[in-house]
C-alpha cells in the first residue's frame, strides 16, 4: 500500500510499492524526474523498463521522455547489475598505477570481460570509470560506496573471494 492513499494512486500493484513510495515523497512532479530516477535506481541497482513505463504513466509523462532523460545520463544503468558493483579507477593517477592491472585480474576472477561486465550469478558487476576524485590514494576502486585504495590485483581478488565467502556463509 502506498502511504498517500489520499493522493491519486494507481498503484495497488505490490510490486511498485516501492516506486509509488517514491512517487509520493516528490509529489509525483514531472520536474522531479531525475531525482525520482535516482531513488529508484538505488531500490532496484538499475531501471527496469516496466518500471520507467509505470513512471511515465505515474508523473503524466510519455515513455519515451522517461526513457531519454534514463539513457542520457551515464548514472543510470538500463541494464540490471550485480550486487555488488565494483569501480576501477581508469583516471590518469590510477591508469599509470597500475589500474588495467587490477580490472583484469577481477575479470580472470570473475569470468567477465569488457562485454560481459555483471556475473551470471548477479553477484558482481566490474566497471572501469573515470577519476573517482581520490587520485591520492591511487590505484583506487570502489565496492558499492566503499572506497579501497592503493589497491593491487591480489589485494582485488582477496576482496571479492571474501564478499563471496561472506554470501555464500549466510
Ligand atoms: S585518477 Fe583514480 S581517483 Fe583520481
Amino acid at each position: 500500500m502506498c502511504e498517500k492513499q489520499n493522493v491519486a494512486c494507481d498503484c495497488g500493484l505490490r510490486k511498485f510499492e516501492k516506486v509509488c513510495r517514491i512517487l509520493d515523497k516528490y509529489d509525483r512532479r514531472p520536474s522531479k524526474l531525475v531525482p525520482i530516477l535516482q531513488e529508484v535506481q538505488h531500490e532496484y541497482r538499475y531501471l527496469p523498463e516496466q518500471v520507467q513505463a509505470f513512471i511515465a504513466t505515474s508523473l503524466g509523462l510519455s515513455p519515451a521522455r522517461v526513457f531519454g532523460v534514463a539513457s542520457f545520463y551515464a548514472n543510470f544503468a538500463l541494464e540490471p547489475k550485480g550486487k555488488y558493483v565494483i569501480h576501477i579507477c581508469d583516471g590518469t593517477a590510477c591508469h599509470v598505477k597500475g589500474s588495467e592491472r587490477i580490472k583484469e585480474a577481477l575479470h580472470k576472477q570473475l569470468g567477465l570481460d569488457d562485454k560481459k561486465t555483471t556475473t551470471s550469478d548477479m553477484l558482481f558487476t566490474v566497471e572501469a570509470v573515470s577519476c573517482l576524485g581520490a587520485c591520492g590514494l591511487a590505484p583506487v576502486m570502489t565496492i558499492n560506496d566503499e572506497v579501497h585504495g592503493q589497491v593491487t590485483p591480489a589485494k582485488a581478488v582477496e576482496l571479492v573471494n571474501g564478499i563471496r565467502e561472506r554470501e555464500q556463509a549466510e
